[in-house]
């Protein structure tokens, strides 16, 4: 592959934390992987597998102990291009409320822009256009305390975009939310990835959410256990489930009647996919 057309390599990387004991912890454990620009990756594994670690690596809020990163074509070890890099992978984390520093909602997505010293008069287009790709214009002038999660994470998601980045990171981002907001959180994201072409990585530990993304990349204990589309991880529900992770309901479902003796395709992941299925079984059985 062209290498202009990968967003972040990851080549051999070890991470290796030191607790409070003085003792080392591998958190991450020889990752390798590719993210092409453009790509929707979602990255999934229990709590404490080195989601979070390796996100960290991807805008150099960590660096590697071991291997290496190179993020739009910057080596993460070289220290002259940290904000290069920071200033093309925008990141998003759980909590909105961490996020939010400013009073007013415009006033906060301003922040970054304004930290990078661009002229005031480009930062009010910045600001309003970032607003209207996340759809809360109407809520430019409102104090952030009083929006919902899903708005909120939408302002962070705003304040990400006035940096105009290439690839956004993000940590869960709806771990904290309702079904509601997280449904807006997700459409958001894959708005940006569409239209503006914005290369995602999004952890979660919402299968739902992960279903949706190009490519999945499965975390065990520090190690990049599988990588794969959505329905080449999803069907393999008895393997998900014996590391301790969910599968969509749909493919547990599935598997689950075709334990019991229902022929249905082997590979549905989306309650769609299985809602077609299962109306043509009966549908069949129907005729019989
Ligand atoms: N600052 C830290 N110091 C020591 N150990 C850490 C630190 N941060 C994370 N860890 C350990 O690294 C491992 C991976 O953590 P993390 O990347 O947060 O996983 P995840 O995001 O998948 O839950 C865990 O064992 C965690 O306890
Ligand atoms: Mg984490």
């Amino acid at each position: 592959m062209n290498t202009e057309d990968i967003m972040i390599d990851v080549d051999h990387v070890s991470h290796i934390y030191t607790d409070e004991n003085g003792n080392d912890v591998r958190a991450l454990d020889d990752v390798t992987l590719s993210i092409k620009r453009g790509e929707f990756v979602a990255i999934i594994g229990t709590n404490g597998s080195g989601k979070s670690t390796l996100a960290k690596h991807f805008n150099v809020l960590l660096q590697p102990s071991e291997g290496s990163i190179t993020v739009c074509g910057y080596d993460t070890l070289d220290t002259d291009h940290i904000w290069d890099i920071r200033q093309h992978v925008g990141m998003v984390f759980q909590n909105p409320d961490n996020q939010i520093v400013a009073a007013v909602v415009e006033e906060d997505v301003a922040f970054g822009p304004e930290n990078l010293g661009i002229p005031s008069e480009d930062i009010r287009k910045r600001v309003d256009d970032a607003l209207a790709a996340v759809n809360m214009t109407d809520y430019a002038e409102h104090g952030p305390h009083l929006l919902s999660g899903g708005q909120k994470q939408r302002v962070a998601i705003a304040g990400v975009l006035a940096m105009k980045p290439d690839c956004i990171v993000l940590d869960e981002p709806t771990a904290m939310l309702d079904p509601k907001g997280r449904q807006e959180v997700l459409q958001t994201v894959h708005k940006l990835n569409k239209e503006e072409g914005i290369t995602i990585v999004y952890i979660t530990h919402f299968m739902e959410e992960a279903v949706t993304a190009d490519r999945i990349v499965v975390m065990k204990n520090g190690v990049k256990l599988q990588e794969g589309t959505p329905r080449e991880i999803f069907t393999q529900v008895d393997t998900l489930k014996s590391l301790g992770l969910d599968v969509p309901v749909a493919a547990e479902v599935a598997a689950k009647l075709q334990d019991k003796g229902m022929d249905l395709p082997k590979d549905i992941i989306t309650n769609d996919e299985l809602g077609t299925a299962l109306e043509s079984v009966f549908h069949k059985g129907g005729a019989q």
